[in-house]
């Protein structure tokens, strides 16, 4: 059986990360991107006919189509899901927090997959097997104040991660999540040294978590050989955890 893996988000550091770290475990590498198009071309450089890109705005209900009939038609069906995108996140009050912006974190980070799940849970059910895992982050643990759209829409694909892993278990598709603290990439480059600092200060091993730290968890729940664990949120927090 060829072994495919989608990343969706594959041009965020710890995608990209990700694939070239354990890319020799797959025949076929599915990777997207939305502006970083610079990113995914270095990968596909990398790793020539072996990776494919794919360009997706997933706020777009008829990008996660047309990337579903893609798949299709290249008769691509991965059976590995990473799933990484994420707006940056705004530091802002609860009563401030604007609708729009609400919405838009939800539909880019829950109802989207969802629309795609459509597309690939029948083909892993077919063949039996589907390993799935989501980024969140170390707030469905220790919750921080001021970022409420972030931490509703990491619950909610929390809230995904359980619905999904408890109802596919029986077709051996194990569903699971990571939730590092704050790792430094350009996700949080708008983020105050200050803040940086207060996170850093309250882990135990006193450092930010790793790109690696990240995706060696990834390698763990992905794992063929995975076939017990499932409807985990594995927490990378150093020991620590951050007070609002
Ligand atoms: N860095 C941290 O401190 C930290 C801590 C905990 C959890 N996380 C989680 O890690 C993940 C991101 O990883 P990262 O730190 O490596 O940050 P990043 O490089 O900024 O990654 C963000 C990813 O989301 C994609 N994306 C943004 N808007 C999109 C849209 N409309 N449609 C499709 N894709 C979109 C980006 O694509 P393009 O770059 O191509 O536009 C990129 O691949 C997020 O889920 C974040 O919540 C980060």
């Amino acid at each position: 059986m060829d072994r495919c893996l989608l990343v969706l988000g594959a041009s965020s550091d710890v995608g990209a990360a990700y694939i070239r770290a354990y890319h020799e475990r797959y025949d076929k590498i599915v990777g997207t991107y939305y502006t970083n198009k610079e990113q995914a071309e270095r990968l596909k450089e990398e790793l020539g006919r072996k990776m494919e890109i794919f360009c997706l705005n997933m706020l777009q209900e008829e990008e996660i189509d047309r990337f579903a009939a893609f798949l299709r038609e290249r008769a691509l069906f991965p059976e590995y899901v990473l799933h990484l995108p994420a707006q940056k996140t705004e530091m802002k009050r609860a009563e401030e927090l604007e609708s729009g912006r609400l919405r838009e974190d939800l539909e880019l980070g829950v109802v989207s997959i969802m629309r795609l799940l459509r597309t690939l849970l029948p083909h892993m059910q077919e063949k039996e097997f589907g390993r799935i895992c989501f980024l969140l982050s170390s707030v469905t643990e220790h919750p921080i104040a001021y970022q409420s759209s972030y931490l509703i829409t990491k619950y909610a694909l929390l809230g995904a991660v359980k619905a999904l892993a408890v109802e596919y278990a029986p077709k051996k598709i194990m569903v699971n999540a990571v939730s590092p603290s704050m790792m430094d990439t350009k996700f949080i480059k708008n983020v105050s040294p200050f803040v940086k600092k207060k996170v850093l200060d309250t882990t135990a091993v006193k450092r930010l978590a790793t790109v690696d730290d990240v995706i060696r968890a990834f390698a763990f729940l992905l794992d063929e050989k995975n076939e017990y664990m499932t409807g985990e949120n594995l927490l990378l927090a150093g020991g620590g955890r951050i007070n609002s």
